[in-house]
């Protein structure tokens, strides 16, 4: 029996053939220029240049643990662990008065995510992840975007305190450098070509990442290639014994399926990325593949020292939860020592067996691989995946013996409860009754409190240093993201914060009917955010909502 036959079997899944269920065509994206010059993805015909079994449609599964629709790929997957993991270099910066410029273009290129299997993606400078950004407090940073991809972007340092302008508000787009045929469904801040992204980064020391944002459109963006991390550091970070140099690593988990051509699949509506948003219909509760990707390539593997590392860990999937395990290591204790969360460190470190991440979560560890000898190996594993996806990556030991003087201190930074809330609101994050449908089309069929998303109206009104305790409550998995300021959870339900709620968060991974309790404190020049559930095909449609801050 094959895998995956046993495994619906198993959780008496239900596999659907979406494409005949829904009124648009076959809809996926593939990664080779056939259509309209330069797109870059296919357009036309449905099913142009795809032999029969394209024909028959995407098809998704259900998977147990996760609200999304597996997508199977079509192309033989390789064995796990059979090629490096790429390391992320920092980027060069040019330093100006200003602060350090750096210049990405977001362009389309070939890349080797599976081993000797060419794929097509739309990346920050051709490269997924996109370019490494490490940052210190006190240097701005300037990121200074073109876009020479055939559809417009727009840029978000997720976990920036960033002024309005500079956050990639969804529909403050940059148009393609060639200019852009299509009518634009809503206004904004509209560049051509390219614009300057201004980061004050006054602010603590913690894992960022950068990716897409464009109204309707983030998903496929993000699952095309376009997101990156970035490290930002202080001198309360340097001071402490931490693993440094190549002993930190950073590391960028994504899922994706690849078509038999090697191609990115995704369930766009519209493979154009022009007009209509969203995704086909059965695909609504959010896009799974079956490879995993770290830092761009599928099960890699990491030669290691007999130490400690730091691990900078991001789940980049677009609607993937993990939960992280280790296996193979010398010793008996927890593995993952968490000494930061998505809001920089925490006030003490805390020890996890397995580390689940939600979409956009990050998690900042330190793992002990002392007491193991040369040819040792630790597998990365994903206690919630199945067959391909229940292994993330491996690390392989290089040495019987090296010098490792770090010693992880019990108190690591300072962490200041937020007083009590001056105000309370409370935000529901569930399906419509009765789908909706964006002004360009699109599906609308996510919601928060009710309403779909509308970027000229704000939900809230919050005062510039005023603390707020926000309630968010779900019909199934949302991870909640709030831009602008990190929060700190004081409840879940009638519990405390759970295991992984530790420090300053700006994602809250909430699971099916939950109900948690958030304290925020925003204080920022006056402007326009979003909160939005960062599974991106919910946020895609419609699961966002604007806050003012005035
Ligand atoms: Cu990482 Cu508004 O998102
Ligand atoms: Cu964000
Ligand atoms: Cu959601």
């Amino acid at each position: 029996m094959t895998r995956s036959a046993k495994g619906i079997t198993r959780r008496g899944a239900l596999a659907l053939a979406v494409a005949g269920a829904t009124a648009g065509a076959v809809a996926w994206l593939v990664g080779e220029a056939e259509g309209a010059p330069g797109t870059g993805v296919h357009s036309g015909s449905p099913h142009a240049g795809h032999g029969s079994d394209a024909v028959a449609g995407l098809e998704g599964v259900r998977e147990r643990g996760q609200t999304g629709l597996l997508l199977r790929s079509r192309i033989d997957l390789p064995a796990p662990f059979g090629s490096p993991l790429p390391l992320l270099r920092p980027a060069r910066a040019v330093h100006t008065a200003q602060g350090d410029l750096y210049e990405i273009t977001a362009r389309s290129a070939v890349a080797e995510l599976l081993p000797g299997v060419q794929t097509t993606i739309h990346a920050y400078d051709g490269r997924m992840p996109g370019p490494l950004i490490v940052s210190r407090r006190g240097t701005p940073v300037i990121v200074r975007v073109r876009n020479e991809l055939p559809f417009p972007v727009t840029t978000h340092l997720h976990g920036g305190r960033t002024p309005a302008v500079h956050d990639g508000f969804p529909t403050d787009l940059v148009l393609p450098v060639g200019g852009w045929p299509h009518p634009l469904a809503h206004e904004g801040r509209i560049a051509e070509g390219g614009r300057d992204y201004v980061y004050p980064l006054d602010q603590r020391a913690a894992t960022l990442w950068y990716h897409d944002h464009r109204m309707d459109f983030t998903g496929a963006q993000v699952w095309l290639g376009l997101a990156g991390m970035h490290l930002h550091r202080d001198e309360e970070e340097d001071a402490l014994s931490l693993p440094r140099g190549d002993r930190e690593v950073p590391l960028m988990i994504a899922d994706r399926a690849f078509d038999a051509d090697g191609s990115l699949m995704y369930p766009a509506v519209d493979r154009d990325l022009a007009v209509v948003g969203g995704v086909t219909g059965g695909f609504h509760d959010g896009v799974l593949g079956d490879v995993i990707l770290v830092n761009g390539r599928a099960w890699p593997e990491l030669e290691v020292e007999p130490a400690q590392y730091r691990l900078r860990l991001v789940n980049a999937s677009n609607a993937r939860w993990y939960r992280l395990t280790l296996d193979g290591l010398a010793h008996d204790e927890p593995g993952f020592v968490q000494i930061g969360g998505d809001g920089g460190l925490l006030a003490a470190p805390v020890r996890h067996r397995a580390l689940q991440l939600a979409p956009g979560e990050r998690f900042d560890v330190v793992v002990d691989f002392r007491g193991l000898r040369r040819g040792d190996a630790v597998v990365l594993g994903n206690a919630l995946g199945d067959g391909s996806t229940a292994k993330v990556m491996r690390f392989r030991v290089r040495a019987d013996q090296a010098d490792d003087d770090v010693v992880v201190p019990d108190v690591l930074g300072v962490v200041e409860p937020l007083g009590e809330p001056v105000r309370a609101r409370s935000f529901s994050f569930g399906r419509a009754d009765a789908a909706g449908a964006s002004a360009s089309g699109h599906a609308a069929v996510w919601r928060i409190n009710g309403e779909g998303y509308d970027p000229t109206t704000a939900v809230a009104e919050v005062r510039a240093g005023d603390v707020e305790e926000w309630e968010f409550t779900t019909d199934n998995r949302h991870p909640v993201h709030v831009h602008l300021s990190p929060f700190q959870v004081v409840a879940r339900g009638a519990r405390g914060p759970g295991p992984f709620d530790a420090g300053w968060k700006d994602t809250i991974a909430l699971g099916p009917g939950e109900r948690a309790r958030v304290r925020v404190r925003f204080d920022a020049d006056p402007g326009r955010y979003m909160l939005h559930c960062h599974t991106l095909e919910h946020e895609d449609m419609a699961m966002m909502a604007n806050f003012d801050v005035v």
